[in-house]
Formats: C-alpha cells, structure tokens, sequence
C-alpha cells in the first residue's frame, strides 16, 4: 500500500545527469548511454507511485544542452519521441498525467507533435503527475515571467504594485505545480545546471553518485528516506 504522510515528498526533481559517462565506462557510445538512462525514467516513475509522490520533473533537456554536437542533440530528440510513443499508453494505464515545461517551441515539430499527444491524452490521469524539463532553462522561465508580466502591466490589465511571489509564480511554465520539496541530482556533480532556481528555493537536496542508467527504484527510495530524516525549519527554528 502505498504510505502518505509529511515525511513522504509531494513533489520530487531529478536532475538525471551521467548518461554519457556510463556508455563510455562501456565503450559504447553516448547516444546508448541515453537510451539506458530512458530506462530509468519508467523506474522512477513506479517508485513515485509506491511512495505516494504526486509530481514527479525530469530535467531531460535543458537551454544549454542544444549547445552539444548536432549529432547528439538530434539523438537525444529522437529517443524523446520514441520514448513518448512506446510508453505513453503504459503511463495512461498506470494513472500518469504527463506535463511539460521549457521553451516547447525549440523541439523539432515531430517531437512536439508527439509531445502534444501525450499530454492530450494523459490529461485525465491523477495518480502520478510527471513533469518533463525540455528546452528549459531557469533563467529563460523567469525572464519569460517578467516579460508577460510587463505586457499584462502595460496592457493595463495588472497593477505593478499587485506582484508578490504567488503572482510571479503563477506567470512561471509550472504555474499552479507545488514546489519541489526534494531535488535529487545524479552522478556526482554538485550544480544545479540552470534548473528550477525559482522553485528550488526550500527544496531539501540530495546528490548521489549513481549515474543515471544506474538510478533505481531502491536508490530513489533511499533519497525519499535521507527526505524524510531532514528537518525542514523553513528559515524558522
Ligand atoms: C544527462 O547525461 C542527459 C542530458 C544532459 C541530456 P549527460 O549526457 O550529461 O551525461 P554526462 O554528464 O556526460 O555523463
Ligand atoms: C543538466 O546536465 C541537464 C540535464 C540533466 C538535462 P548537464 O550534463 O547538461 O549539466 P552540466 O553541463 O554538467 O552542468
Ligand atoms: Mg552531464
């Protein structure tokens, strides 16, 4: 059964990273290591699921990572759209509602066509609330913000004075998705790469050295367990 309380996070980040370090421990090439850390994603997803974790972001691709070999950038959009192809109908029988945040207009039309669909068709689900970080980049989200906000404002529509954090968060791509309560990074690095930084602000943080082909079910329960030993004084005492 799955357990809820407090201690169990509600909203749960991964920063999956260590893709092309476990192909090339192999001697295989990144483009395999990507497609083994594709595998993990559905083991998280089950996770969530048992624990009672009701959102679940993947960082999958972010503003910077355009920035690779064209070769790669090009496999990493094609195991996005077949992976959205095979799992979606698994996803829709598990109750996952798939979300998606970034600049959504950078993906190859295929991929966003693809992408369109699943949502569409995930979007009566409850269960499980996963949320893929494509194009996305943070800084780009809180610049995208300002700038509606001061369209909305000149527009006369919205009152400068009125902007507090609930009315910024609600211009941000993961308006009305609670704040991740625990950020798991994998493979070792301690950075945030440019993600979520509005909405990590209270997040518990836990780094792990698996590489993400790596990552299971057991390693994400262990993190849940480290989640549920904090004590989160939200700057109080
Ligand atoms: C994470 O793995 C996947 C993406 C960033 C798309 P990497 O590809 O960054 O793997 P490493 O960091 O080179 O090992
Ligand atoms: C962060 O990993 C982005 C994703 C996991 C999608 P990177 O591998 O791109 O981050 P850096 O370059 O090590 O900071
Ligand atoms: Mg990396």
């Amino acid at each position: 059964m799955p357990e809820k309380s407090s201690h169990i996070p509600q909203h749960i980040a991964i920063i999956m990273d260590g893709n092309g370090r476990w192909a090339r421990e192999r001697g295989l090439p990144r483009r395999e290591g990507h497609r083994a850390g594709a595998e993990s994603v559905r083991e998280a997803v089950e996770t969530c699921k048992e624990l009672g974790t009701k959102f679940l972001t993947l960082y999958a691709f972010s503003s910077e990572n355009w920035s690779r070999p064209r070769a790669e950038v090009r496999a990493l959009m094609s195991l996005l759209k077949d992976f959205l192809r095979r799992k979606t109908p698994e996803m829709h029988e598990q109750g996952v509602r798939l979300h998606a945040i970034g600049r959504l207009g950078d993906l190859p039309e295929n991929c966003r066509a693809e992408l369109t669909r699943s949502i569409e068709q995930t979007s009566s689900n409850t269960d499980l609330n996963l949320v893929l970080a494509l194009s996305y980049g943070a800084r780009e989200e809180i610049v995208d913000a300002a700038r509606q906000l001061a369209r909305e404002a000149v527009a006369g529509e919205l009152d400068p004075e009125s902007i507090d954090n609930a009315a910024f968060q609600q211009h941000l791509y993961t308006a009305g998705i609670p704040d991740p309560d625990l950020l798991i990074r994998t493979s070792g690095e301690s950075r945030i790469s440019n993600f979520l930084l509005w909405q990590i602000s209270y997040a518990e943080i836990v780094i792990t050295r698996k590489l993400w082909p790596d990552f299971k079910g057991v390693d994400l329960r262990q993190a849940a367990a480290e989640y549920a030993r904090r004590h989160r004084r939200f700057g109080a005492i």
